[in-house]
């Protein structure tokens, strides 16, 4: 067997030999083809990267048929019962689990880089009074580059892990006071004597009191969920931190441009379209006319299917146990019911089953996150803040890549050639 492909140009009559390495052939093999010398070589016309890949990369790995998820080579069960967020940072950005004196390291650096410039206090109280969270988040991320101008200077190891660190820090601390500004509340500065995801309550929800102290199944469950949503391989937001960066940007800028990614309801959103839908079902009796509905084609049944898992997605197992630890504190949401029983009827209907539709992450996360007293704009915040250093690894491992280049995209020009242009003047004469 010979790694490679043969391609025959039925244009030309041509036969070429392109190599296969790791399962691909390179698209600059292809542009070799063409018809003439002075012709354009053969392009891949592939809206929204369905099956190009854009890197190589050694963070995540997902295996969507068998739903499994990896984080540097640890399944996501395991990190997600035995681990700590901080921790799957760490093995994010620096490709190896941490030693103790290194785990105290990493965490010592970000509870004390948690507080902002006060200017940065000044301006998020400038947004308007129902500013969105998460635009506020992004712009407050992007704005960070102009408080660390020294971020520009990306090919320099420690910088980088300077601008890391920050960040991961900062987020909590952003994303807490977005959600404040919106109720009117004063914001609440970190508190370094805080756990990173204690804290982050704490800055969430703390009033008069001296300190606020969260409930601990409370911070385990949030903490696992931010640990279920750190990475997920070259995903549309990962892809625009990439984007950026490979303009060699600053980090603030290129994580800012995954923040808007993000924030789009292609992508963090479904889990309020879950809550919205199970709402609108409202009692068990009525989920089979439901589906009836979702199998006619009259709407879709959200939190289900995934574009890369044909299998329960992994993550959507955890946060089902996550459910049980939350609700056992807060009383149970009592739109769990119906989507538990949703989820039984889909899993044993002919429809679901023969289109390998399966939960996923979105399914249960929204029932979580309103019985935390988080309102549906939070939910994409809280998304970011986990995401953060999966963008971050995804970013450090870019601009050491020798391979990578600026992102410039072929395009397929559809439009016209070679017209005269008459001055306005004269057209409107
Ligand atoms: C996630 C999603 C966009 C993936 O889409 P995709 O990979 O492009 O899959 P397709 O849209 O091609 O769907 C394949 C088939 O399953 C059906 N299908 C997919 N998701 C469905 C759903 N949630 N409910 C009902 N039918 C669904 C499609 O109608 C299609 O059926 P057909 O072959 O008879 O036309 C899609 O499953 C979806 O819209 N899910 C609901 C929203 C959601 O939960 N998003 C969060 C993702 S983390």
């Amino acid at each position: 067997m010979t790694d490679s492909l043969t391609v025959r140009d039925n244009r030309t009559g041509q036969e070429y030999d392109v190599p296969i390495v790791d399962g691909a052939i390179k698209a600059a093999d292809l542009g070799k083809i063409r018809t003439a010398d002075d012709e354009p070589g053969l392009a891949v016309y592939d809206p929204g990267f369905v099956n190009t890949a854009s890197c190589r990369s050694a963070v995540t790995f997902i295996d969507g048929d068998k739903g499994i998820l990896e984080y540097r080579g640890y399944p996501i069960e395991q990190l997600a019962e035995k681990s700590t967020f901080l921790e799957v940072a760490y093995l994010l950005v620096h490709g190896e689990l941490p030693t103790k004196a290194e785990y105290e390291a990493w965490v010592h650096e970000i509870t004390f880089h948690t507080f902002v410039h006060e200017n940065v206090k000044s301006f998020m109280e400038g947004f308007r009074y129902d500013a969105h969270p998460m635009g506020m988040l992004m712009a407050s991320v992007g704005a960070l580059s102009t408080f660390y101008p020294d971020a520009v200077h990306i090919s320099d190891a420690e910088n980088r892990h300077m601008q890391i660190v920050r960040m991961i820090a900062k987020m909590p601390t952003l994303g807490a006071w977005s959600f404040r500004h919106a109720q009117g509340k004063p914001f609440v500065y970190p508190d370094n004597e805080l756990g990173y995801t204690a804290n982050f309550l704490s800055m969430l929800f703390k009033m008069s009191e001296q300190n606020y102290v969260a409930d601990p199944r409370i911070v385990k469950a949030l903490d696992t969920l931010f640990i279920l949503h750190a990475d997920h391989e070259q995903n549309c937001s990962a892809n625009a931190v990439r984007s950026v960066g490979s303009s060699q940007v600053d980090p603030y800028s290129s994580v800012a441009a995954g923040i808007g990614a993000l924030y789009g309801p292609l992508h963090g959103g479904a889990n309020e379209a879950v809550l919205r839908m199970l709402r609108r079902i409202g009692t068990k009796d009525k989920i089979p006319a439901f589906i009836e509905g979702v199998k006619a084609g009259e709407e879709r049944l959200m939190g289900f299917g995934h574009r890369v898992y044909k299998n329960y997605d992994p993550r959507a197992k955890i946060i089902k146990k996550a459910c049980d630890d939350v609700f056992e504190v807060t009383g149970v949401n009592p739109l769990l019911e119906i989507a538990q029983e949703l989820e039984r009827i889909a899993l044993e209907d002919e429809y679901f089953v023969k289109r390998k539709l399966y939960p996923n992450v979105d399914f249960y996360s929204g029932l979580i996150y309103e019985a935390l007293q988080f309102p549906p704009e939070m939910f994409t915040v809280l998304f970011a803040i986990g995401r953060t250093p999966g963008w971050l690894a995804q970013w450090n491992e870019l601009v050491q890549d020798k391979e990578q280049k600026i992102a410039r995209p072929k395009q397929i020009y559809t439009g016209e050639r070679g017209l005269t242009f008459t001055p306005a003047s004269e057209r409107w004469a």
